[in-house]
């Protein structure tokens, strides 16, 4: 099968809230003047960039960028007349190989009325499972990216393994998986994924914690949680070992015990820190618990996640730094209350780079209006 020459065409992954910024971000890396966006969709944008891929690649990687996922490759185009699903189905593994599970991703750039991008993905799959492709949906080992435009289809594809884990995320179908408390918890997931935060965690703090997802995720791994909010956490379905609840009562601080029956009755905290697996739910305001935090430190991981403007979430991680081990991992989410704020994300590392360094700021996939901050605590 034949390809048209597809030089200088790539895909770029990049949610549509955040487009225009992405776009800047992808002039800045290649010279605005080699930039021409030809599409631009809701998650998946077609540029035509006038540069060398293994440079642009490169250079991609090295600016880190907060609102591009990716930028693949076009490796080939289907002429087409139409929408001719066998045309392209028999053209495809010429382009992409075979010998691996795969999902197909097709994007209607204007042409092909008649039908939906979901039925082309599901006839062209069909057909290519009849000629002994193998799909998963679920977890892909390729991803293909058909770009219908009228006259042909250009074709792009990422291999989960050739790329970072952060690519992986937008490849799996998390959103149907039941193994969490909540879709927050993924949030955290992918942070961990993208930033190379692994292994076992310790001690963590979990600010801003409340229903439980991100506390549910560190507890199932094995860490022993500090989890502070005001609001009730998820306690029946929290998949933790013993679940304390502390609460402030007059200058002094009570612990409850959770067993499956609901919460014991309250006795003196004993400000013993959990164990590993366990959660000690610190119930008010993280400003409310400076000393029993003291008691409780060091801590081997921050999340913060509160509701509230950038620079007050800052400001939390600022004064928790120093119940943070040396060189420990620190995510943060920014809530965009304020679009604008998108321009001022440099006051945020400004205000962190007293206490923190490697601040790495992205658009997660399973971020809304917010994207996530990585840092790690400095000397
Ligand atoms: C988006 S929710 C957190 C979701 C949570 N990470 C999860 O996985 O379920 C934001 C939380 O921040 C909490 N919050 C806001 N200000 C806070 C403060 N000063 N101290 C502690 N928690 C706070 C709110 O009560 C709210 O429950």
């Amino acid at each position: 099968m034949q390809s048209d020459p597809t030089t200088g065409h790539y895909i770029m992954i990049a949610d549509e809230r955040f487009l225009n910024y992405a776009a800047r971000e992808i002039a800045a890396i290649a010279g605005a003047g080699n930039v021409v966006p030809e599409y631009l969709g809701a998650s998946v944008s077609v540029v035509k960039i006038g540069a060398e891929p293994e440079g642009l690649l490169a250079r991609l990687r090295e600016a880190d960028p907060v609102f591009i996922s990716m930028l693949i490759p076009v490796i080939g185009a289907i002429p087409v007349s139409g929408t001719d699903i066998d045309r392209i189905a028999d053209a495809l593994p010429g382009i992409i190989g075979g010998g691996h599970t795969f999902r197909i991703e097709a994007v209607k750039a204007g042409a092909h009325p008649d039908v939906s991008a979901k039925g082309i993905e599901v006839a062209i799959g069909e057909r290519m499972e009849r000629n002994g492709f193998r799909i998963d949906l679920a977890s892909p080992e390729v991803m293909v990216y058909l770009i219908l435009e009228g006259g042909r289809v250009l074709v792009a594809s990422a291999r989960a393994c050739d790329t970072d884990d952060r690519t992986i995320d937008h490849f799996r179908l998390e959103n149907r998986s039941n193994d969490r408390l909540n879709r927050s918890e993924l949030k955290l997931k992918e942070a961990f994924a993208a930033f190379g935060i692994g292994g076992a965690m310790g001690r963590c703090l979990d600010v801003g914690a409340a229903p439980g997802g991100w506390t549910d995720f560190l507890a199932r791994r094995g860490s022993g949680v500090v989890a502070i909010d005001a609001g009730l956490l998820d306690y029946r379905n929290l998949r933790a070992g013993r679940i304390t609840v502390v609460e402030k009562v007059g200058g002094a601080y009570l612990e409850r015990e959770f067993s499956g029956g609901g919460l014991g009755g309250a006795a003196p905290f004993s400000g013993q820190g959990p164990r590993a697996h366990d959660v000690v739910h610190l119930k008010g305001a993280v400003d409310d618990f400076g000393d029993a935090l003291k008691g409780m430190a060091p801590f081997d991981l921050a999340c913060i996640d509160m509701n509230v403007a950038p620079m007050e979430s800052a400001g939390v991680a600022v004064r928790l730094a120093e119940l943070l081990v040396e060189g420990s991992p620190m995510v943060m989410t920014i809530k965009l209350t304020d679009i604008s704020y998108v321009e001022r994300l440099d006051r945020i590392r400004e205000a962190l780079s007293a206490r923190y360094s490697g601040i790495r700021i992205k658009k997660l996939p399973h971020n809304r209006m917010e994207l996530t901050l990585f840092a790690v605590r400095s000397r």
